[in-house]
C-alpha cells in the first residue's frame, strides 16, 4: 500500500513501475480513503504502541493506493524492494531507501507473510476487486 503523500509527490507510476520491471502480476488496485475504523484493524498489531495514534492518523489523513500482487516468493520480494522499516537504515535502491526520511511516514506498507497478506487483502478487496488473469509472460520471468 502507498501511503497518504505518494500521490501528492506524483510518485504512484514510477513505484509501481518498479514491481513490474521485477515481474510481479499486478492482480488488485485500488485508490481509496481509509477510515478510523479500518485503520485500527490493519494496524491492531501495533495498537499498544506509543506510535499507534499517529499511525493511523497518518493512513486515514489522505488517500492511499492498495495493490495486490502476485508471483513467486511474493512477500519476500516485496520486503526487500521496500526496505527497512526506518529509512535511516533502508538500503539505497530499496523504495524506502530512495524516496523518505522519516519512519511514521515510510512511504509504503508490505505485508509480512502469507497470511497478513490474506488478512490484509481481506480488509481492503472485495473479492470481485481480484483479478487472476491469464499471464503470457509466466514463461519468460
Ligand atoms: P508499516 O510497514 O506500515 O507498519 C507499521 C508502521 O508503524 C511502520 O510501517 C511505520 O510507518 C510506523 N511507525 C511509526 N513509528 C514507528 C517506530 N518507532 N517503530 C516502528 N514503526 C513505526
Amino acid at each position: 500500500m502507498f501511503k497518504p503523500g505518494v500521490l501528492n509527490r506524483r510518485h504512484v507510476g514510477e513505484i509501481i513501475a518498479r514491481f513490474e520491471k521485477k515481474g510481479l502480476k499486478l492482480v488488485g488496485l485500488k485508490m481509496m480513503r481509509i477510515d478510523n475504523e479500518l485503520a485500527k484493524k490493519h494496524y491492531d498489531v501495533h495498537s499498544d504502541k506509543p506510535f499507534f495514534q499517529d499511525l493511523v492518523n497518518f493512513i486515514t489523513s489522505a488517500p492511499v493506493v492498495a495493490m495486490v500482487w502476485q508471483g513467486d516468493d511474493c512477500v519476500s520480494i516485496v520486503r526487500k524492494m521496500v526496505g527497512a522499516t526506518k529509512p535511516s537504515e533502508a538500503q539505497p535502491g530499496t523504495i524506502r531507501g530512495d524516496y523518505c526520511m522519516h519512519t511514521n511516514m515510510n512511504i509504503i506498507h508490505a505485508s509480512d507473510s502469507d497470511e497478513n497478506a490474506a488478512r490484509e487483502i481481506g480488509l481492503f478487496f472485495d473479492e470481485s476487486e481480484i483479478f487472476d488473469w491469464a499471464d503470457a509472460l509466466t514463461d519468460w520471468i
